[in-house]
């Protein structure tokens, strides 16, 4: 018998996050991006809810393989570009976009062999300081790609710091607006901040965290707010049940005391499935889909949880982690991660290899 955990990807709840998308920016085209297998999800399970995405945004060149191997004959982007030199072979044989970002990108382009000119988006580092030219060098970046004869179509991109908060976007426009004046090409920069909070112009926007269904901009907005629906599911079961007695504790370093008698639950899952070993008592939680807490530290492989607003509740009953639980009950992975100190995008993207994934039946 396996441990009871396991975590479920809902297909139809990617289809109509992506809707959301679509809904926010009607006349953009969609990138769903893709990368980190899918936020956690699994790139070949979130195809099955996205495929209805323009195209599918990645850095990983064994994912962007993955997608064409499900048959995807659409536009497939590498948000980093080429890692090195012959990453562009790949391009070429499987027609992948690609990010330019560097100057050193672009002596690999010149250096090298296709007959089929690529298109890439040319990215402008307008106040991340992350990934790409600044405003002054991108123009000329753009000239010298515009030379290339291996270069076909050029876009231009810039990625947001700040759109989820109150710094906001204007100053990054500003800097890629004026740099980019009069540059012919298409022009990407939302991310899913941007896509809800913005209403930017884009050709292409590229929507991730909000195709997970976790809110970019919590807790200042849930995912209610935005009409988004949780996409993965992680659920187990209780293993044990404990009657505590006023002072008596709970797990490693006691951290947890009672204070008066109170039934608590022991569920299969812990830090080395993913859960975050940070989420201190009170963590919310689903128990028969009535939400409790946490008590107690998160150990490896068990976390206990408070019985007080189950009774009913026993061995084998049904605990949600995050996601849909029984009756229509949900716990989204927002409040989850906001009790450890985390966001959404890190518990999606951590849930360990051991928890069995996989597609959860229509609803
Ligand atoms: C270049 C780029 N575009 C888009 C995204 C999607 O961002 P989000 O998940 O916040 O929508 C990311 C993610 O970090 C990114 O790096």
């Amino acid at each position: 018998m396996p441990r009871p955990i396991e975590a479920l990807v809902h297909a139809d709840a990617l289809a109509h996050n992506l809707s959301c998308a679509r809904a926010a920016a009607p006349d953009a085209r969609v990138w769903a991006v893709v990368k980190a297998n899918a936020y956690g999800h699994g790139i070949e399970r979130a195809f099955e809810g996205l495929r209805a995405a323009d195209g599918f945004a990645l850095l990983d060149l064994h994912e962007a393989e993955r997608v064409r191997e499900l048959g995807w004959r659409g536009p497939i982007l590498l948000l980093e570009g080429a890692f090195e030199p012959r990453d562009l072979e790949l391009c070429s044989r499987l027609n992948l976009w690609h990010a330019v970002h560097c100057s050193e990108q672009i002596d690999w382009l010149a250096a090298h062999k296709t007959h089929l000119p690529h298109r890439v988006f040319l990215k402008m580092n307008s106040g991340m300081n992350r990934l790409g030219f600044t405003p002054i060098a991108y123009r000329s970046a753009w000239t010298r790609l515009n030379a290339l004869p291996q270069v076909d179509e050029i876009s231009l991109m810039t990625h947001f710091s700040d759109a989820d908060g109150p710094r906001g976007i204007a100053q990054q426009v500003e800097a890629f607006e004026w740099a980019a004046r009069d540059l012919p090409g298409e022009r990407s920069l939302s991310n899913s901040a941007a896509i809800l909070r913005h209403g930017l112009k884009n050709d292409w926007v590229r929507a991730g965290i909000l195709c997970y269904g976790s809110a970019p901009d919590f807790p200042e907005h849930d995912i209610r707010h935005w009409q988004l629906q949780p996409t993965m599911t992680l659920r187990s079961r209780l293993i044990a049940v404990q009657q505590l007695k006023a002072g008596d504790t709970v797990g490693y370093g006691s951290s947890y005391t009672a204070r008066e008698a109170q039934r608590i639950g022991i569920v299969a899952c812990g830090y080395a499935d993913g859960y975050p070993r940070h989420a201190g008592t009170d963590t919310p939680v689903l128990v028969d889909g009535v939400r409790t807490g946490t008590v107690g530290r998160v150990s490896m492989d068990m976390l206990a949880v408070d019985l007080t607003p189950v009774p009913g509740a026993a061995i084998g009953s049904e605990v949600t982690l995050w996601g849909r639980g029984p009756l229509g009950s949900l716990l989204s992975i927002d409040d989850v991660a906001r009790a450890a100190g985390t966001i959404g995008y890190e518990l999606m993207c951590a849930v360990a290899p051991r928890v069995p994934m996989h597609l959860a039946a229509a609803a």
